[in-house]
C-alpha cells in the first residue's frame, strides 16, 4: 500500500496516484479483475483523464491538474443489489457533506447524484457495479469535482462551477479528497452496520429543488410540478397537478435557468 496521510481506517488508505490515464473507472476496473486482491478503499486518482466517462455515456471534461477525477473501489457485499440506491445516497450525501464543510456553502444534488450550487454543476458521481449473479462483488465509485478550475468550455459557460469559483480562491486537491474520503468511510460504515434510519432523509434534505414547484421536460411535455419522494429504488416521485409520478432516470429533465 502507498502510504498517505488520510485519517481514514481504509478509504483511501491506499492511494494511487496517476498523471494520465484514459478513464479512472476504468483503470481501476482493470485493477479489481487481476487476480491479485486489491484493498478495500483504494482510490486512483488522476491529473488528467484522457477519455473520463459521465453518466448516461456523456464523456467528463477536466482541465488537467486542477481538479479532483478519481476512482474509489468499494465491496458492499453486505447490501441486496436491489438496494443500490442506498450506496448512491451514502456517497451524495458524503460529498454534500465534505464540500460543505469545505466552503462553508450550502452544497445541493441534483436527483441522481449530480452535485450543483447555485443552479450550477460542481461535479457527478457514476458508480459502475460489478456483480456476482445476483450479488455485490465490488462497486467502483467514480467522483468528478470541479476545484480550481476557473474557465469553462462555452459549451458549460454559465453550467458548471467549480470550488475555486465559489471560495475564490484555489484549494488543496489532496486536502479536499481527504474530506471526502473521511466523510465516504463515516456513511459507509454506518451503511454497512444496517443503519439506514436517517439516510433517506438527509438525502432528501440534500436535494435540490425538493419541496420545490420547478420546471421539468418529459419527451415534448413541459410543466411545472415538486419534488416529493425519491424511491427506495432510487425513482424521482414528482407531484403534478395533484397526482404522484413516478420517474427512471431517462425519462425526465429538469428545467434550469442559470441564466
Ligand atoms: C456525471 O456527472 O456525468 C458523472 C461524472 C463522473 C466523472 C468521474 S471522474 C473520475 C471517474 N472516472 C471517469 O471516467 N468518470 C468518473
Amino acid at each position: 500500500m502507498q502510504n498517505n496521510t488520510f485519517s481514514t481506517l481504509f478509504v483511501g488508505q491506499n492511494l494511487i496516484k496517476l498523471t494520465t490515464v484514459d478513464s479512472t473507472n476504468n483503470y481501476l476496473k482493470i485493477l479489481v479483475s487481476k487476480s491479485e486482491p486489491l484493498a478495500e478503499g483504494t482510490v486512483i486518482m488522476a491529473d488528467d483523464q484522457f477519455a473520463g466517462r459521465g453518466q448516461q455515456n456523456s464523456v467528463w471534461i477536466a482541465a488537467p491538474g486542477q481538479n479532483l477525477t478519481f476512482s474509489l473501489l468499494l465491496q458492499p457485499v453486505f447490501l441486496p443489489i436491489n438496494d443500490q440506491f442506498k450506496l448512491n445516497m451514502v456517497i451524495c450525501n458524503a460529498l454534500k457533506t465534505a464540500l460543505a464543510n469545505f466552503t462553508g456553502k450550502n452544497i445541493v444534488f441534483k436527483w441522481p447524484n449530480d452535485l450543483y450550487y447555485n443552479h450550477q454543476k460542481l461535479g457527478g458521481i457514476l458508480i459502475e457495479n460489478l456483480l456476482s449473479g445476483n450479488k455485490y462483488k465490488s462497486a467502483i465509485v467514480g467522483i468528478g469535482i470541479n476545484v480550481n478550475q476557473l474557465e469553462f468550455s462555452p459549451m458549460l459557460a454559465g453550467k458548471a462551477t467549480s470550488v475555486a469559483q465559489i471560495l475564490q480562491q484555489d484549494v488543496n486537491l489532496v486536502q479536499l479528497l481527504a474530506e471526502i474520503c473521511s466523510q465516504i468511510e463515516k456513511g459507509y460504515l454506518r451503511l454497512k452496520s444496517g443503519t439506514y434510519a436517517d439516510l433517506q432523509a438527509q438525502y432528501l434534505t440534500g436535494l435540490y429543488k425538493y419541496d420545490e414547484i420547478a420546471w421539468y421536460k418529459q419527451g415534448d411535455d413541459i410543466f411545472e410540478a415538486k419534488i416529493i419522494d425519491v424511491t427506495s429504488n432510487g425513482q424521482l416521485v414528482l407531484e403534478k397537478e395533484g397526482k404522484q409520478l413516478q420517474f427512471n432516470l431517462k425519462e425526465i429533465e429538469f428545467i434550469i435557468n442559470n441564466t
